[in-house]
């Protein structure tokens, strides 16, 4: 048995004249009745290979049955391509189908479909040359992430996925629970008894990972988590997902200057490496969905981004002459529509906006001496805004318990996290990036649910 060879090698160093084997889906088949040509595609590259087939060789009814979307194996020899659009090509010499597509049934038989219908076959969508070149992004993003990481020294951290905290303090968990749903215990305060619950008390799935990341960086010095988290927040917008990926570095001895410059040297690593590593992909991306894709990347790598604090940016919005649809004033968040006017016309770069109001940031943020305001960060990037969310963490105990207290946020589910503020504390700092977030960017795509393999949102949880 030939050993088969990946599409993506052949076409990088073609080893003219010889005999090869290529396993994959059909994407086009034309020709007439001596030749036909097969555009074949097996997932390494976005480009196909172009089989020629001399149809007086082959079976007739065989060739009926290689139709769109078929997997089929070939061997043949590789030869230089005297046709336009392509310089490789396999003369057929032997042809298997492994798989047939009913032509009538295939709901990918046509070009231009809409997003929307693609997310109805998303175990189909793959197969399109969009999906395939988001989720080939998606994965060196993800690589990049571990080998950034790994370079410098941080430890990757597992956190758990099941928790009886709430790190974010938003109340947004999904429950996890084997109680019989249908008869609920009840104790004698009414409420709902979870002693008797398979961990013997109140669970859901984590919004985030950052408390317990910072429990390993206040021993292991730099960390990160890299998994998914939950919210169970109502929001239909092209920006949120029910499950979403997240990277956490938790950083032992930062400040929040110290967190701003990793996490604009982190964002312009990754943008760096898909502009090394995904060339074919992103120009595809670039000439199909997105004319500025290229151009907003190198963008975004070439310049500094913007620092400053949320009071300014609120002063920046009030003197604007904007008309807002959500008021702007000292103590209110930032909406979408704020933060894609500091980046997009105000500033035209990205954003980071530090020391927000105490009241709309979570719990476990530095206080400043203002009594007002917290070390936080925002990182804001054109096209998506909020990219990142993170802080310099409150370090002191008293401060720390007082504002536990302040939130009426249930001490007895953090009394490990206040424990590090017990036994050795120190100052660190972290931020948590939207991974989606992130492929929306370095992709073009303008809606979340199209860049995740299979996107959970509210009412939908297929596949
Ligand atoms: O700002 P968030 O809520 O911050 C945290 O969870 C902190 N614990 C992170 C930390 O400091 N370690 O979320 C962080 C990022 C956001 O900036 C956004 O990119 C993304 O996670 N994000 C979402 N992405 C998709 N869908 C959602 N529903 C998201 N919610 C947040
Ligand atoms: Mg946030």
């Amino acid at each position: 048995m030939m050993k088969r060879s990946k599409i993506k090698e052949l076409l990088k160093s073609p080893p003219f004249g010889k005999e090869v084997l290529v396993k994959g889906w059909v994407r086009t088949k034309r020709g007439n009745r001596n030749i036909a040509f097969i555009a074949l595609n097996d997932g390494s590259t976005i480009n196909n290979i172009q089989i020629v087939v001399d149809t007086a060789s082959f079976d007739d009814n065989l060739l009926k049955e290689i139709s769109t979307g078929a997997c089929i194996a070939v061997e043949g020899m590789l030869a230089e391509s005297p046709g336009k659009g392509q310089n490789v090509e396999i003369q057929a010499r032997k042809i298997e189908i492994y798989g047939k597509c009913d032509a009538e049934t295939y709901p990918l038989q046509k070009k231009g479909h809409s997003m929307e219908f693609l997310r109805e076959i998303a175990h189909l969508r793959f197969r399109t040359n969009t999906f395939g070149a988001v989720f080939r992004i998606r994965h060196a993003m993800a690589f990049a992430i571990h080998k950034y990481f790994n370079d410098r020294g941080f430890y990757y951290l597992h956190t758990p996925i099941i928790t009886g905290s709430d790190c974010e303090g938003a109340g947004e968990m999904f429950h996890v629970t084997t109680l019989d749903l249908k008869n609920v215990p009840i104790d004698t305060d009414g409420e709902i008894d979870f002693s008797n619950d398979f961990f013997g008390k109140e669970t859901n799935l984590t919004v985030s990972g950052q408390l317990e990341g910072e429990l390993g960086a206040l021993s292991l010095g730099e960390i990160y988590t890299f998994g998914p988290t939950f919210r169970a927040e109502n929001s239909n917008t092209p920006r949120h997902l029910a499950e979403f990926w997240m990277i956490e570095p938790e950083m032992a001895f930062y400040d929040l200057n110290d967190n701003m410059d990793l996490a604009e040297d982190f964002l312009k690593y990754l943008i760096a490496y898909a502009l090394e590593n995904c060339t074919e992909d992103l120009q595809f991306l670039n000439d199909m969905i997105d004319r500025d894709l290229l151009g907003r990347l190198r963008f975004v790598l070439d310049n500094e981004f913007v620092r400053i604090n949320y009071t300014e940016a609120v002063n920046i919005l009030t003197t604007s002459g904007r008309k807002w649809e959500f008021p702007v004033g000292f103590g209110r968040d930032l909406q979408a529509e704020h933060e894609r006017y500091l980046v997009e016309t105000h500033f035209k770069r990205p954003v980071i906006i530090t020391d927000y109001p105490k009241e709309i940031k979570a719990f476990y943020m530095k206080q400043n001496d203002d009594g007002r305001t917290v070390r936080a960060m925002d990182v804001l990037f054109p096209g998506i805004g909020e990219i990142i969310g993170g802080s310099q963490r409150e370090e002191d105990y008293d401060k720390l318990k007082n504002r536990i207290t302040e939130l009426k946020l249930p001490e007895k589910d953090l009394w490990w996290y206040l424990d590090t503020r017990k036994f050795g504390t120190a100052p660190h700092s972290g931020f948590g990036l939207g991974f989606e977030r992130m492929i929306l960017f370095m992709t073009g795509m303008s809606n979340i649910r199209d860049v995740i393999p299979f996107p959970r949102t509210p009412k939908n949880a297929e596949f």
